[in-house]
């Protein structure tokens, strides 16, 4: 990972070809997701922590969530919100494409 322009490079678009995908940055865990969009939008992402708000759990993608083994808290995988306990949230930032690139605003 670096940076240019308050942005931080997380990678390049073509070496992620399935999402979720599982990236490390300042050796955390993180998941690069689809955004929801509309039909006639282009394709969004998001960078979503991989670290339940819980108690410190690593949650892993099941079907359409993200799911915490240690309590079963589950997290929509497109937005970061959980879908069973109401008001909680994985951390969530959109990323910038640019140049074949995920970007990350610093
Ligand atoms: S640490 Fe994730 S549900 Fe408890």
């Amino acid at each position: 990972m670096s940076e240019t322009n308050n942005f931080k490079i997380i990678g390049n678009v073509e070496d992620f070809p399935e999402f979720p995908a599982h990236v490390k940055l300042n050796n955390q865990p993180y998941y690069i997701v689809e955004a929801p969009r509309k039909a006639d939008e282009e394709q969004r992402y998001n960078l979503i922590s991989a670290i339940c708000p819980h108690a410190g759990g690593i949650v892993r993608p099941h079907l359409n969530e993200l799911i915490c083994p240690l309590h079963y808290w589950c997290f929509d995988k497109a937005t970061g919100e959980s879908t069973n306990i109401p008001g909680e949230q994985l951390d969530c930032s959109p990323l910038v494409v640019r140049d074949g690139q995920f970007l990350l605003q610093a």
